[in-house]
């Protein structure tokens, strides 16, 4: 089978730029009405919106390219042989949007032949636009963003995420005790891809996870690692998901 012909990193951006402003709106637009569960577990809430809004993502990547792949939290197959797929998070931070708080964003990233080349996480709320390409730097709104340089413990603000199982949440209260004493503060954001962002950005200093999916943090990697910063992503049993320690790559976590 002959390589499809490559694609500048830029034109994936642009396209991934115009469906998450797409997106965005769509989402900016529900927040505050009557939200539609479709399905609610302890730890967790999938709603309607989170499937229109991947659909509509869907759409306009596969209208720009048609034959890639795509991999989402709301289905999408994933790689079956394409060179170039999309790994799309529809509505990061769920829970905080169906209760009303707003702090959730889209996560969109685009692999080449499994390495991640393009990404970008946009808060609606804020119109934040964090974006990166492979080896180009990251950026927030066009202007350049670096991780912070704080390698102290003590000056840390370390954004702990939860996870979805009573397993995890028990599992990381355990880094609640350890690190709250040592560190300056402690976050439980709720968008695993905003906790990323805001790494790359300098806000905060690092995110640990002890579960997490791809799509939450596909994109945000990426981010990060441009803007300077560090991202361990260990595989756990099920397909797609990862324990994450992700940091502005000065400081070290002794418990994670
Ligand atoms: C979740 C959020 C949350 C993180 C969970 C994720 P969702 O994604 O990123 O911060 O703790 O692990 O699954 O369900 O809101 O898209
Ligand atoms: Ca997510």
């Amino acid at each position: 089978m002959t390589t499809p012909p490559s694609i500048p990193h830029s034109v994936l951006l642009a396209v991934a730029e115009r469906t998450a402003l797409a997106a965005g709106r769509l989402i900016r637009e529900g927040f505050g009405q009557e939200v539609v569960v479709k399905e609610s577990t302890q730890h967790d809430i999938k709603i309607e919106l989170d499937s229109l809004t991947q659909r509509l993502i869907e759409k306009m990547l596969l209208d720009a390219f048609p034959g890639h792949a795509i991999l989402g939290e709301e289905g999408g197959e994933g790689t079956t042989g394409q060179r170039y797929e999309w790994i799309v998070d529809p509505i990061d931070g769920t829970v905080n949007f169906s209760y009303g708080i707003p702090h959730f964003c889209v996560s969109i990233a685009c692999r080449d032949r499994g390495e991640t080349v393009a990404g970008l996480v946009f808060d609606p709320m804020r119109e934040e636009m964090f974006a990166a390409m492979k080896g180009q730097g990251a950026f927030l709104n066009g202007k350049k963003i670096s991780a912070s340089s704080r390698s102290d413990m003590s000056e840390m603000i370390l954004s702990l995420g939860f996870s979805k199982s009573g397993e995890t949440v028990k599992k990381c209260l355990e880094l609640y005790q350890y690190y709250g004493p040592r560190s300056r503060k402690l976050r439980a954001m709720g968008a695993a891809a905003l906790d990323l962002a805001y790494i790359a950005a300098g806000r905060i200093d690092a995110y640990i996870e002890q579960g997490i999916k791809i799509w939450d943090v596909a994109a945000g990697n990426l981010i990060l690692e441009e803007a300077g910063g560090k991202v361990v992503l260990t595989p756990l049993k099920d397909k797609h998901h990862y324990h994450i320690v992700a940091s502005n790559g000065r400081l070290e976590f002794p418990l994670t």
